[in-house]
């Protein structure tokens, strides 16, 4: 296990990405969190940090557990602070240090760069420099502006680099970083989804033993992988509930809750799409819809909750960077765990044991683990789809007829991605039915009918995205498909904007 001290770098996340893809487990830690029991580290990395190490409110944790007695690695702002504060010497730079540089290295230090050729590309990215090193170190590597772009102390496996192992541009990143996390701190690169797989079900089983627990599922890739993993802990005992919202894609609910049987889980598929849609008559603000939603899905899932008698827990399919506490810019910790404020109005489902199984995985690493499981792969690279789902892709109000042309516009969309072979190649696609009507012609008839818009964006976390230049022909194909099949909609747009500013969905 490896620890992740955070001094608030954009790139933290990424180092525990790297890490794992090493197959060799690790946590992020604050860097005003050390935690008191060190025992389970074979080895501490530094991040990077948006602070001068000079400054006053800078980070400057106490590592004195931690430096010289196991291996260190500090990376960035971590080098720095390791040189300021042990007789070393920082300053502002007054040379170019971002972006690319080319490495040239001190022979003699295998183990570190073992793999790595001389002029390997690294990634700069700071202000500060390390114009002296600290007591006992040595200089390992140079680059033509940096002199001391890598250090180590003598007599420790402590070492210093003021480039970013863990960013893409970085070449030979991860070979470094398994150098040192395997040669010089000798981890074992046991950390694999089969592994993950194992021993969460064994602890799955100690810590619930017989008792029942409930799960809501919802067709996406985290909450079904989280059922599977409790399914192979607990079996009968995981009461899944999958709720028809009504605002589902077509025949969605039908084929997920055949697919979910077919895994063998305990699922009980409830249709409530009445209730849902006669709470949102009328209603065509965005955040109200969402509301809406919220509330009666929560009704919902408690009266259902209470059909399962003595249930003592509920399980979640939250993810790592659901938990990760982070460094806010201010330096502070800042929790980014959501809380639930309202203890006095809780439902009752809400006061069951929250067990939640993946709570230490990245997103690639669900799937990765769901698909040790033999998770299909269509579930597994399905799309996100938003919980609030098509209520907020029909603008203004919703209808039940409304949500019927939607369904089929949107299933020629998605079934023609498959069909041409593009829909991996997306990371979120769906149609819009907005509250336009215009005008057409048909045969020789005059219509005023509606329009959708299509959107498929790329993007890594819907943060940012951009939209994808899909084959004209395929966008040919799918308007005349649409126009053709579905009665009411005479106009089909492609909507070519990039979030930021436009956001993926309209509402
Ligand atoms: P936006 O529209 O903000 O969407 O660019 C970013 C990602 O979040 C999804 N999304 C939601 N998911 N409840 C959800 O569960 C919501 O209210 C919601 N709004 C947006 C959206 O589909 C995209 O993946």
């Amino acid at each position: 296990n490896v620890l992740i001290l955070d001094f608030g770098s954009q790139y933290t996340q990424l180092i525990a990405r790297r890490v794992r893809e090493l197959n060799i487990f690790c946590e992020i830690k604050p860097y005003n969190k050390v935690p008191k029991d060190l025992s389970s580290f074979g080895a501490v990395i530094l991040s990077g940090s948006p602070f001068s190490v000079r400054a006053d409110d800078a980070p400057h944790p106490d590592l004195s557990g931690i430096r010289g007695k196991m291996p260190l690695l500090a990376v960035c702002y971590g080098a720095q602070y390791l040189a300021h504060f042990h007789g070393g010497n920082v300053a502002p730079s007054n040379t170019r240090e971002y972006g690319r540089a080319n490495l040239s290295y001190i022979k003699g230090e295998e183990a570190f760069f073992h793999s790595i050729s001389e002029g390997s590309q690294v990634w700069m990215s700071h202000s500060d420099t390390i114009q002296k090193l600290p007591e006992n170190a040595v200089v390992l590597a140079s680059t033509n502006d940096v002199e001391n772009a890598a250090y180590k102390i003598k007599n420790e496996n402590t070492y210093g680099i003021q480039f970013h192992p863990e960013v893409y541009h970085t070449t030979d990143g991860k070979t470094l970083l398994e150098n040192f996390l395997v040669n010089i701190a000798g981890l074992k690169q046991t950390w694999t989804p089969d592994a993950f797989v194992e021993t969460t079900v064994a602890e799955l089983k100690k810590k619930i033993g017989t008792d029942k627990v409930i799960l809501g599922l919802s067709g996406g890739v985290d909450s079904t992988v989280a059922a599977v993993l409790l399914h192979k802990a607990i079996g009968k005992h995981l009461h899944c509930i999958f709720v028809n919202n009504g605002l589902l894609r077509k025949n969605e609910f039908e084929d997920v809750l055949k697919q979910y049987e077919g895994m063998g889980l305990n699922v009980k598929g409830v249709d409530a799409s009445a209730r849902f849609l006669d709470a949102l008559a009328g209603e065509s603000d965005p955040e109200k819809k969402r509301k809406i939603i919220g509330r009666v899905f929560v009704e919902v899932f408690d009266d259902e909750s209470h059909l399962v008698e003595d249930a003592k827990w509920l399980a979640q399919g939250t993810i790592y960077p659901d938990v990760i506490e982070s460094v806010s810019a201010t330096g502070g910790p800042s929790a980014t765990i959501k809380s639930h404020h309202n203890v006095g109005g809780l439902p009752d489902f809400m006061k069951l044991k929250v067990v939640e199984p993946l709570k230490m995985l990245f997103k690639d690493e669900v799937r990765r683990v769901g698909a040790s499981m033999a998770i299909s792969d269509d579930r597994l690279g399905r799309h996100p789809f938003p919980g609030p789902g098509l209520a907020i892709r029909i603008l203004g109000d919703i209808t039940r007829e409304k949500v019927a042309i939607l369904q089929e516009v949107d299933a020629i969309f998605i079934d023609g991605l498959r069909d041409w072979g593009l829909y991996d190649s997306v990371w979120q696609a769906g149609a819009m039915l907005l509250p336009v009507n215009s005008v057409g012609v048909m045969g020789d008839e005059r219509t005023y009918e509606k329009c959708v818009a299509l959107r498929a964006v790329e993007s890594t976390d819907g943060m940012t995205a951009d939209w994808v230049n899909l084959p004209y022909e395929f966008l040919q194909k799918t308007s005349n498909d649409i126009i053709n099949k579905v009665p009411g909609v005479n106009r089909v747009v492609y909507d070519i904007s990039s979030k930021p500013p436009a956001t993926i969905e309209w509402e």
